[in-house]
């Protein structure tokens, strides 16, 4: 990659981002248990020279939108994703693999062994989004009474990143000597124990898996609050982020990149990669034919619980073809901003509630582009051009059929203008993404304190 090239992941849920997907005729209804598909959707990404599969994940069953809409959703149940992609490394040779895992809800020990394993098994390809957990259905499968509030997810998530990189360097490169005749397999001086004690873990390591191929596997962040981002500046390498607008991108972009020197680190240490949810059509008609196809094919009531469920309220007894309601006096303040944006949309567009839900519950708050090939890659230039992405994050509407017509139609167009690679010309997801390979005991990610590198002790 160029730095004037853009960087490109796949986001796979199994029958495609929009909630009406699995009804869609170019998708497969059974994706959720069919491993097969996720074979051939690898294979199509690895030939359209995508830098990444990325997965989202979730820590309980997404029964959204209750009684009305609930038994309507296809993303009840899936593969349990670093397994999913495990299996993937088999069948691939280039394409990144990118998972998300909790830093609530799981132990940074198992995370550091699971990333520096996949980062193994795919020969340098792996890498960790790191998520607070958005669903407070999560606290209840993982014993706990209460998601706990969102202050303490991001305190808890700042040290845990801490202990996983340190643990990722828990070996040198050559500290495997595997020498036969003298019967050494390792030099002791060449592992080194963490010995952490903080506030939240205790973990003496070292790590029971070798250094990893890319040194450490690629760290991935996603949450956008105030928290979020600080994070992210002082610890991610790519930020996944929801902006639906241009303005509202650059803004994210330079907020989080401003934060980065003060964190010892170089903003191009940092690949801020929004999602896209692009219907692309070989004429413009055909493209809005599509996009109609699939929202026609989304169940009113499917539409007002996803709603419902991001603005804080419930829509779903109310009448479609009235207004969105006034927001109530005190509305909760984690919804308060969503719900506000949707209302003023609703205003503006002089949009009833139902038309309002099936327009969300396409895209869900990220940037939408629908078009010619033409079209949407003016608009992705755009973005790349001017301070809003160093990449995207492709939410194909319906899988395989929306990543089939991405390959087939909107690559060659990023390639003709040379804004995306034609062939693979490195191994490893840091090697696609341009990102160099840490130095063991070298510390590109700070703890928060005084700017510059540190030292980590032997
Ligand atoms: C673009 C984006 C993607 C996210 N993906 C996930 C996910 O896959 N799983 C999850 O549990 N939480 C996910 N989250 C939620 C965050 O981890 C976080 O808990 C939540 O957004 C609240 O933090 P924030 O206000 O900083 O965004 C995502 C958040 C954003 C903004």
């Amino acid at each position: 990659m160029t730095a004037s090239q853009m960087s490109l992941g796949l986001f796979i849920r199994p029958a495609g981002f929009s909630v009406a997907a699995w009804r869609h005729p170019g998708s497969q209804p059974d994706a959720n248990v069919n491993f097969g598909h996720f074979v051939d959707l690898a294979r199509t990404a690895e030939r359209g020279c995508f830098d990444m599969l990325f997965s989202a994940d979730g820590l309980s069953a997404e029964t959204v939108g209750g009684r009305s809409s609930m038994h309507r959703m296809s993303h009840v149940v899936w593969i349990e994703p670093a397994t999913l992609l495990a299996a993937l490394a088999a069948v691939t040779t280039h394409i990144g693999l990118v998972c998300t895992a909790s830093t609530t809800y799981e132990e940074p020990y198992s995370i550091a062994r699971r990333f520096a394993s996949l980062d193994l098994v795919s020969g340098g390809r792996a890498g960790w989004n790191l998520v607070t957990t958005a669903n407070p259905a999560a606290a209840r499968n993982y014993s706990l009474d209460a998601h706990p509030p969102k202050a303490d997810r991001y305190r808890r998530a700042r040290e845990f990143v801490d202990v996983v990189v340190g643990l990722w360097d828990s070996w040198d490169d050559d500290a495997f000597v595997r020498d036969q005749a003298s019967g050494v397999f390792f030099d002791p001086a060449k592992m080194h124990a963490l010995g952490h004690a903080g506030e939240h873990f205790r973990v003496e390591g070292p790590l029971n898996v070798a250094r990893s191929p890319q040194g450490r596997p690629v760290v991935v962040q996603a949450g956008a609050s105030e928290a979020g981002r600080q994070l992210a500046a002082e610890t991610a390498e790519v930020v996944f982020c929801a902006t639906p607008t241009i303005e509202e991108a650059r803004a994210f972009y330079a907020d989080v990149k401003r934060r980065m020197p003060a964190a010892g680190r170089e903003p191009d240490e940092l690949k801020i990669m929004p999602g896209i949810f692009v219907t692309v059509g070989r004429t413009e008609e055909e493209a809005h034919q599509k996009r109609a196809l699939l929202q026609d094919l989304i169940h009113p009531a499917v539409g007002l619980g996803l709603l419902s469920k991001h603005v804080g309220l419930d829509l779903t007894e109310l009448d479609p073809d009235g207004p969105f309601p006034e927001l109530p006096q005190g509305h909760d303040k984690i919804h308060l901003y969503r719900a506000q944006v949707v209302s003023d949309l609703a205003k503006r567009e002089g949009l009833n509630l139902g038309r309002l839900a099936i327009l969300f519950a396409d895209g869900r708050g990220h940037f939408e582009v629908c078009g010619t090939p033409a079209q949407v890659v003016d608009a992705m230039e755009a973005w790349f051009t001017t301070g809003a992405a160093d990449g995207f994050n492709i939410l194909p509407p319906v899988l395989p059929a929306s990543l089939d017509d991405f390959v087939d139609l909107v690559v060659p167009e990023l390639q003709r203008r040379g804004l995306f690679r034609e062939r693979y010309e490195e191994a490893t997801l840091r090697g696609h993404l341009g990102l160099s390979v840490p130095k063991r005991g070298v510390r590109p990610i700070p703890r928060p304190g005084p700017a510059g590198q540190a030292e980590q002790p032997g």
